[in-house]
């Protein structure tokens, strides 16, 4: 049998407050004078309701108690400091550094890497000036329309998370693109809309060794000499963001159109980096700045903020609460902001990149359950779809509900009917509507015994659903960087808790090295016998496919 956490003294107490919140309900725990204002914070431009949790207030004292057993506190300063907390790979975990406003010196083996980021950040903007003067041109001496992101993993998630967000501030006068995987499609719908004379390709990888960015910034350029490029004017139309110099050089990238970042930034955490040039280019570099602001603000209320009223904190702790005492396999993140659209798909490599662990940080294997399935999307969309399981599905999910009071486009009634579902669902997950409520509303409605015994039990709405209200005024540049902060935050405070090393990532190694191993058999010039039979029958069918 799997322990709950690490040996933390609190951890009998919490199973105690659990088996009692087993027998309780949202609604009860919700009717207790001054919840609703206790079990609520406020920072960075965002707002956590957490009342609607089956958690006693007494039950959330105890949970404060995990962090400071666990040392929340003194792993979060080790970050701040630039400590070596990634300790597998050796590298401190320092994103917090690419959006510090303040003028306090962040130090890596000895050096401030302060003025690196402030230098990188003064090149992204006289980048920015010149592309968006037009005075940035390609081949043909026409200026840039279509900007194209080569880059997957970090290299694109957050990108994308962030300039959806931005919708409202982006440039007309520019389009952006992304090609991210290796399927051929996702390359042949980029190169299908764009015009390759005014085309700058951005090749974004940490490492630049990945196979799906490398193959797809070889077809790109290949494509450009195709459609006419001069190879001498390859540097009006490709430039790079790399931590390895040496490879982006190697590629052809002219080196003062390499943008740099360093091995204490994770590719995950990178869109804060020149990995999101992206972002200020198809905005400006002002809003950029802005959703900077807007991270550094919520890094502080995670330094500064007491624990009890602390938001990642407070996420991190709800759900490990969910996690490791009432064993919920999966986390909902539902956003009331069409513009949030790509947000669950960076969160799931944040989240589950970074705590899909099975080993502690000292490579200890755990006993615990680690991070849970990071899963979401749009409301109202998924009102049409999945919240069925979420309301009367089996398994206990707690969910987010990210939303805001006000809409970048006011058409008609539309802010008010998506809050009002943003709200009902909130009520409906914590509330639910109980059978004896239903019998009464059947039988008002003149509906035979017979009918409603048959009815009423399908129609039963348990409730008692999980739900935490993350509300912000406007879904504007400094709040979009406050939320993805926040979920960073969080998810270091989970880490911290379980043990683990939240920033490396070693269990994507196996497929990528099984890749290369297959690749090699399947383009093979004689013929292929492998001994794994099951393999071996898709390797012949396919080369057969192929004429091999
Ligand atoms: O394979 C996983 C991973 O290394 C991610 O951690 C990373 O964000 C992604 O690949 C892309 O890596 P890179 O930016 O080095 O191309």
């Amino acid at each position: 049998m799997m322990k709950i956490l690490p040996s933390y003294a609190v951890v009998d107490s919490l199973k105690q407050h659990a088996d009692q919140a087993s027998a309780a309900t949202i609604q009860s725990y919700q009717a207790e004078t001054g919840r609703t204002e206790r079990m609520a914070t406020t920072a960075a431009g965002l707002t956590l309701d957490f009342s609607r949790h089956l958690i006693s207030e007494q039950g959330l004292n105890e949970l404060i108690k995990l962090a400071e057993q666990a040392g929340v506190e003194a792993k979060r300063t080790a970050m701040f400091a630039g400590e070596k907390i990634n300790k597998s790979e050796g590298r401190a975990v320092l994103h917090t550094a690419l959006r510090h406003m303040g003028d306090r010196l962040v130090m890596v083996d000895g050096e401030d890497v302060m003025p690196a980021v402030r230098d990188t950040l003064s090149r992204i903007s006289s980048l920015c000036d010149t592309v968006h003067a037009g005075q940035w041109t390609g081949w043909s001496g026409k200026p840039v329309k279509h900007i194209v992101n080569i880059g997957i993993g970090g290299s694109y998630l957050g990108i994308k998370t962030a300039l959806d967000g931005l919708r409202p501030y982006q440039r007309k006068d520019l389009q952006a693109h992304y090609v991210v995987n290796v399927d051929p499609a996702d390359l042949a719908k980029t190169l299908a809309v764009i015009d390759p004379e005014t085309t700058l390709f951005i090749i974004c990888s940490k490492s630049f060794t990945t196979m799906e960015t490398r193959v797809n910034a070889e077809a790109a350029k290949a494509w450009m000499l195709e459609q006419g490029m001069p190879e001498a004017d390859s540097a009006r139309h490709f430039i790079a963001v790399s931590n390895n110099i040496a490879k982006a050089t190697a590629f052809g990238i002219a080196e003062e159109n390499i943008l740099p970042l360093w091995d204490w930034v994770g590719g995950r955490y990178s869109l804060w980096s020149a990995i999101g040039v992206m972002i200020p280019l198809m905005t400006s570099f002002a809003i950029f700045k802005r959703l900077l602001i807007g991270a550094f603000e919520m890094d502080e209320h995670f330094q500064n903020a007491p624990l009890e009223d602390n938001m990642p904190v407070i996420m991190g702790l709800l759900g490990i609460w969910y996690s490791n005492f009432f064993e919920a396999q999966s986390h909902a993140v539902l956003s009331y902001a069409s513009d949030l659209d790509a947000f669950p798909g960076h969160l799931q490599q944040m989240d589950m990149e970074s705590n899909g662990k099975r080993v502690t940080a000292d490579g200890q294997p755990v006993d615990w359950q680690t991070g849970p399935v990071i899963w979401g999307g749009v409301g109202t969309n998924g009102q049409h779809a999945y919240h069925q399981l979420l309301h009367q599905g089996t398994r206990l999910i707690p969910v987010d509900i990210v939303a805001a009071l006000e809409s970048h486009n006011p058409v008609a009634e539309h802010q008010d009917w998506l809050f009002a579902h943003a709200l009902a669902q909130a009520q409906a997950l914590a509330y639910g509507c109980q059978e004896d409520q239903i019998r009464a509303e059947m039988a008002e409605k003149g509906a035979s015994q017979a009918e409603i015994d048959m009815l009423a039990p399908q129609k039963v709405i348990p409730g008692n659903k999980p739900v935490s209200l993350l509300i912000m005024d406007k879904l504007e540049p400094e709040t979009l960087g406050a939320l993805i902060a926040l979920y960073e935050h969080k998810v270091f405070v989970q880490g911290a808790i379980w043990e683990l090393n939240s920033y490396d990532q070693f269990g994507v190694e196996l497929g990528k090295v099984l890749g290369d191993q297959i690749f090699e058999q399947l383009t093979a010039d004689s013929a292929v016998n492998e001994a794994d039979a099951g393999l071996n029958q898709w390797l012949q069918r396919y080369r057969q496919k192929h004429h091999r």
